[in-house]
């Protein structure tokens, strides 16, 4: 499942490290002072119950959201309050909770999206008149075949990305970030709403990107079992403040975390 010439391409040293974060929307503080750090080559999961802040803390990560006040930083680069594009340009990229593929565009296609801002000529625009342009363009599809049979999905590459089963669509969104040779991955429930298979594939190719490709992964899922099987590290957000953090097994045990699930005092 992991062609070895993927491996080099990736892998990152830097650190992405969330200082402080706060924000605020019109009265309702949203994050409220927020850290963590996110290990190189780590899978690291943000969870609390509804409401707590997780989408809030991937939009500031991806710069959809502006911070009030505190920093994001990717190794030695500064990422708080750059724009998305700057943001996935330097190595963060994203998947969003709901699909977001063209309907009709082939898996090849959806895929090679995501290798846009990493090409000079811009093929997708110019019509491959040039043979440079030409030249880029097969440098990229077969650099997209490489990542579609990463994720299992290479007999798949000519069929309507939207014709494919449910699991398969996420699968293909996953593959367009890894398309972006990110530093660092964002998932937003990457596994919800799919069948126990389906889930299990994904798991599965998420351990393969942090284990093969040595990216880091933020992961925000509801799913505890997938989350405490996957995860290096956990942050636990409830109404915005950190209430807990480390390994899975500490977090937990902890009992701040049960009575926030629970929803009562002990
Ligand atoms: N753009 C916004 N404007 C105003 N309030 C917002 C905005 N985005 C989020 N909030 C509020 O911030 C709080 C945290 O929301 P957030 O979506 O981050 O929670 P969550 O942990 O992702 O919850 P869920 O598990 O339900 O997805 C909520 O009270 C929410 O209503
Ligand atoms: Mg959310």
């Amino acid at each position: 499942m992991t062609p070895t010439a993927t491996a080099a391409a990736h892998s990152t040293t830097a650190a992405l490290a969330v200082e402080d974060v706060t924000v605020r929307f019109s009265g309702l503080t949203a994050l409220d002072g927020v850290s963590f750090t996110v290990e190189p080559g780590s899978v690291h999961a943000v969870i609390g119950p509804n409401g707590a802040g997780k989408s809030t803390c991937f939009n500031v990560l991806s710069g959809v959201y502006r911070a009030t006040s505190g920093h994001v930083r990717l190794g030695d680069t500064e990422l708080t309050g750059l724009p998305p594009h700057t943001i996935a340009g330097l190595g963060v990229a994203r998947t969003f909770q709901n699909l977001a593929l063209p309907p009709h565009a082939t898996v090849a296609d959806s895929l090679l999206l995501g290798r846009h801002r990493l090409t000079r000529s811009g093929f997708l625009a110019t019509g491959l008149r040039l043979p440079s342009a030409a030249r880029e363009e097969r440098r990229h599809r077969e650099r997209v075949r490489e990542i579609a049979e990463f994720i299992g999905l290479d007999e798949e590459l000519e069929r309507p990305a939207g014709s494919l089963p449910y699991g398969q669509q996420k699968l293909v969104e996953l593959g367009r970030a890894l398309c972006m040779e990110p530093k660092v991955l964002l998932l937003d429930e990457p596994i919800a709403g799919m069948t126990a298979d389906e889930r299990r594939r994904t798991a599965a190719v998420v351990a393969d990107v942090r284990d093969s490709l040595g990216i880091s992964i933020v992961l925000v899922e509801h799913d505890m079992g997938v989350v405490m099987r996957l995860a290096d590290a956990v942050t636990v957000l409830d109404f915005g403040r950190r209430i807990a953090g480390g390994a899975p097994a500490e977090v937990q045990n902890d009992p701040a975390v049960v009575q926030a699930y629970l929803g009562a005092p002990q």
